[in-house]
């Protein structure tokens, strides 16, 4: 018995798809399609993870970003600041000419640290933000 199918349009940069179909080369997928799916089932799994941790922890948010879009540092910034009772320490590193990484320590509940972690990975220009969970 085969799935019900969606067709979907979506928009890309185009840097972003020229990465994307490399990488698909290299893996030997079938097509962007099949990719696409893969991906945004490792999406939903790593929502669902987040949304079932519970407790107080420590962990580590690690973020990459464009500092060339308008607004978004000082954006970013404002967010870390509400949060200053989670963030322990932070460090800023310069990719390259646009890119940025941020890496936040972070101690406090399963709430306040995904509240944060979701706050800046919606921010547009935002490209990455991983939560690695260090202990409890
Ligand atoms: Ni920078």
């Amino acid at each position: 018995m085969g799935e019900k199918i969606a067709r979907i349009s979506i928009t890309l940069p185009e840097e972003l798809l020229r990465e994307l179909d490399r990488s698909l080369k290299s893996q030997d997928y079938a097509s962007r399609s099949e990719a696409i799916r893969d991906a945004v089932r490792d999406f939903l799994a790593n929502y669902k993870w987040r949304s079932e941790l519970e407790g107080e922890f420590l962990g580590v948010v690690v973020m990459v970003y464009d500092h060339e879009v308008r607004g978004l540092t000082e954006e970013i910034l404002e967010i870390q600041h509400r949060s200053e009772g989670i963030i322990r320490s932070s460090q800023h590193l310069h990719l390259d000419e646009r890119n940025c990484m941020e890496t936040l320590l972070v101690k406090g509940t399963a709430e306040e640290i995904r509240k944060l972690a979701d706050r800046l990975g919606a921010l547009r220009g935002v490209k990455q933000v991983k939560l690695v969970v260090a202990g409890t």
